[in-house]
């Protein structure tokens, strides 16, 4: 049973989500509402594919983030972790920083609760329909991976209520996947290919990374940078590139039911397709992929 609330942001009635449902289709749970767009799968494999993630980025951007925060936050700051998933990112920044206050919103109910840290509050909220948030009320705001969850319009207005919500000078840092691989082999193009219709029919767009500094300067953000990443699959790319494999192995399966209900890939095309890029072809080709770290301040 869905419940909304409607919430005043800027003049305009938003509606936001506060019970996003699920259906469950190939034994994957995936949300089931007009509101949000997302793509992949909102449960426990899940969870523990994006641990995965999250160590690997950790490992890539040797930390947690890179806006000039740290004396802020060692000092006490309130900082919201836009699409966060289980958590992974808040938790490890909550531990690091005890005086600042972390909020972690997702619209599924994926969060880690057990020995949840005085300095965390997980919300459900839908970010693709506004913050529900009051006007300058956090200095950082970060968000990470949620080009298969907010549409191309969705992305835009949800960086304009993030500088709303953010106070005078506040950080904002976002990093982004491009839904291509460089070095495509013919398995991977074909993967790209199909992933890119299930995308375009949902309104999500592949290359938001591209346009996320872009975005965030016709916002009004100031000082952008904007850091590209390649990242190896397989194990031509060496430790990071084990660590890419194994998220690989979940991610093109978690991503299975979507595109087999949205393009004309059948289930079994799917899958042999995955294994041949995944086991014959990421090494032989030296396939990667391209991210991008955007960070600005208001
Ligand atoms: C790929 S996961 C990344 C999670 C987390 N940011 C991380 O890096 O570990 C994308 C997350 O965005 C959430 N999401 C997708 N669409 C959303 C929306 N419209 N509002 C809020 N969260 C959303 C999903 O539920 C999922 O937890």
């Amino acid at each position: 049973m869905e419940t909304t609330t409607t919430t005043e942001f800027r003049n305009e009635v938003l509606k936001t989500t506060a019970n996003t449902t699920f259906r469950i289709s190939g034994g994957r749970r995936l949300a089931n509402d007009a509101n949000v767009a997302y793509i992949l799968p909102s449960d426990q494999d899940e969870v523990k594919r994006l641990k995965l993630n999250h160590d690997l980025w950790k490992e890539l951007m040797n930390g947690l983030y890179k806006s000039d925060m740290h004396e802020q936050l060692e000092k006490g700051i309130r900082v919201l972790d836009v699409g966060c998933g289980p958590g992974w990112w808040t938790l490890d920044m909550a531990a690091l920083y005890p005086n600042s206050q972390f909020v972690g919103i997702d619209m599924a109910d994926v969060f880690v609760t057990k020995d949840l840290p005085s300095n965390v509050t997980f919300k459900r909220m839908n970010a693709g329909t506004g913050l529900d948030f009051d006007d300058g009320s956090f200095d950082f705001v970060f968000q990470r991976f949620l080009v298969m969850g907010l549409s191309v319009d969705q992305y835009s207005s949800s960086v304009a209520e993030i500088k709303r919500v953010l106070k005078p000078k506040g950080a904002i840092e976002i990093l982004e996947l491009i839904n291509d691989y460089s070095n495509a082999s013919p398995a991977f193009a074909r993967i790209t290919s199909w992933i890119q219709q299930a995308m375009d029919s949902r309104g999500l767009d592949s290359f938001i990374a591209d346009k996320v500094s872009s975005i965030l300067e016709t916002a009004g953000f100031q000082t952008i940078k904007d850091v590209n990443y390649d990242v190896p699959i397989g194990p031509w790319g060496g430790e990071p590139g084990e660590m890419f494999l194994a998220i690989q192995k979940l991610a093109l399966p978690a991503v299975k039911v979507m595109v087999t209900e949205l393009t004309s890939a059948t289930p079994q095309e799917y899958d042999q397709t995955v294994q041949q890029a995944l086991i014959e072809e990421a090494h032989s080709h030296q396939v990667s992929t391209r991210f991008r770290l955007i960070y600005a301040t208001k």
